[in-house]
């Protein structure tokens, strides 16, 4: 059983086929999914996707990128989300320097509220965090996030990085970068990290791993990425799908 901690099934890049993507995932092994929303409207979308299919729970939350035109109604909003028995994370949340827009006070001020949000309803949050360590670091902590927990999605730093954020009691989010030629950090902090603290991820429809990469990506692609696990850790892949399948419970719930 895979469990499939980061997915965007609602994307467009699924309308002409999503059923069927969904279903040649179930038969890849996927069992359990959560659809990740990264706007208000996708947050909505990623609830409705789990009226419609069997293992499927959603995140709510705004992306970093998504934050400039957000309002305390939309935290209001989110909040009623939450009472909704499918919905189990806050994310995906976060700060983006790659793209650097909006401006960073803005992303900080929102990853805060947001990170409180998720204390409040006590739910994990899901973390998308690119080229900004230090202030998602700092801010995790003083938003005392670790009383949640969640995902480091997409782990995109080095070791010690990994090692706060591990100390912090978060778990690494790991997906097709781990089978890239060019994905060596990523493979050194698979090493170094307990198997007990990774889960596995696609990000679909973006991210598609070796051997798919440059394709659109779908969960039915996980067991690539499993593999790659296994074979840094020296491990037998139905190791690593169950330890990574038990971990995603420990922060979901058993839903
Ligand atoms: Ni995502």
């Amino acid at each position: 059983m895979i469990y499939e901690t980061h997915t965007h099934f609602d994307d467009k890049a699924f309308d002409n086929d999503r059923d069927d993507a969904v279903k040649r995932a179930m038969a890849a092994g996927v069992t359990r999914f959560i659809n990740v929303g990264s706007s208000m409207e996708t947050s909505r979308t990623s609830i409705e996707l789990t009226r419609r299919y069997t293992g499927f729970c959603a995140a709510v939350g705004v992306h970093p990128e998504e934050t400039g035109d957000l309002c305390e109604d939309d935290m209001t909003v989110l909040a009623e989300y939450t009472n909704d028995d499918r919905v189990v994370a806050i994310g995906e949340i976060g700060l983006d320097y790659y793209w650097d827009e909006p401006e960073r006070d803005i992303q900080k001020r929102w990853f805060a509220r947001q990170l409180a949000l998720a204390r409040k309803v006590r739910l994990p949050v899901i973390i998308h965090s690119r080229e900004a360590a230090a202030d998602t670091y700092d801010i995790l902590r003083s938003e005392r996030a670790d009383e949640v927990g969640g995902i480091m999605h997409c782990y995109s730093y080095g070791v010690e990085m990994a090692k706060q954020f591990l100390d912090l009691g978060f778990c690494l989010g790991v997906g097709g970068v781990v089978t890239f030629k060019n994905g060596r950090k990523l493979k050194e902090v698979v090493e170094y990290a307990p198997l007990e603290r990774i889960v596995t991820e696609t990000d679909s429809p973006y991210m598609a791993p070796v051997p798919m990469r440059g394709k659109r990506n779908s969960s039915e692609y996980l067991p690539f990425i499993i593999e790659e696990i296994a074979k840094i850790n020296g491990m037998d892949a139905g190791e690593v799908e169950e330890v990574t399948f038990n971990n995603a419970v420990r922060i979901f719930g058993n839903i």
